[in-house]
């Protein structure tokens, strides 16, 4: 790593691929690589299996608040250099890429009690820098004195497709309108909560990667990290 390590913080829509490039920027880079939409998914899971989350999908927020205090979210190293989200010690991993989480993880993470409880957590998480953080808010809330920001575009239907593939990959029966329908949706939420909406950073650096390679947005992605480092 770097002497003077930096933070790094990746924001865009759902399945825009920010995971991706933020996952392999920091493993060239000898980062920390850390999924904060992951850790909403985890609280969503808390949610609905203490049975918070009623049939119109709506969060009950005073006791999902109550319950805050209880749930533990962190990640465990694995041994082929991913990382597993771990929910009060058990990894949980698969289970939150779920629909049934997917579905209803936008108006959990719209509740403010639960973001400012994450957003404590990111920022202990980056004390130390050298970090890679991808979401929604990294760039506005959690590190507004990140050194780089990066906000990730692409259409829906691009984002849509590369959520289907993955989750036939993976083995679910969802149809492309299903998943087209959910990335529509969260896109919504996303962008109109009142509480840290998704939106590009004024000192972000945008990338609409709809026709890019992974190859191509690595290589991108390493220029601005050096172009910020060597300027330090
Ligand atoms: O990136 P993702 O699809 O795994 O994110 C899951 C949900 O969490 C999505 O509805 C947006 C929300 N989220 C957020 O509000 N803030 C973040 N920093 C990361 C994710």
């Amino acid at each position: 790593m770097e002497k003077n390590p930096i933070i790094i913080a990746i924001d865009g829509f759902s399945s825009s691929g920010k995971s991706t490039m933020a996952r392999r920027l920091a493993s060239a880079i000898g980062y920390r690589y850390i999924d904060s939409g992951a850790m909403y998914r985890a609280v969503t899971l808390f949610a609905l299996e203490a049975g918070f989350i009623g049939p119109d999908g709506q969060p009950d927020a005073a006791a999902l608040e109550a319950a805050l205090p209880h749930i533990h979210v962190d990640f465990e190293p694995q041994p082929d250099g991913t990382q597993h989200t771990m929910l009060n010690g058990v990894d949980v991993e698969a289970e939150i890429r779920r629909l049934r989480v997917s579905n209803v993880v936008s108006p959990v993470a719209a509740l403010p009690a639960v973001r400012h409880a994450l957003v404590a957590m990111q920022k202990e998480m980056g004390r130390k820098r050298g970090i890679v953080m991808d979401g929604r808010d990294i760039g506005t809330v959690v590190f507004p004195d990140a050194e780089l920001k990066i906000y990730v575009d692409a259409s829906a239907e691009t984002r849509a497709r590369r959520r289907f593939k993955e989750m036939i990959d993976k083995g679910s029966a969802v149809t492309f309108e299903e998943v087209l329908a959910n990335v529509v949706h969260r896109d919504h939420i996303d962008t109109t909560r009142a509480e840290s909406p998704l939106r590009r950073a004024d000192d972000a650096i945008a990338i609409d990667n709809s026709n890019m390679t992974i190859e191509e947005q690595d290589a991108w992605l390493l220029d601005q990290f050096e172009r910020v480092t060597n300027a330090k």
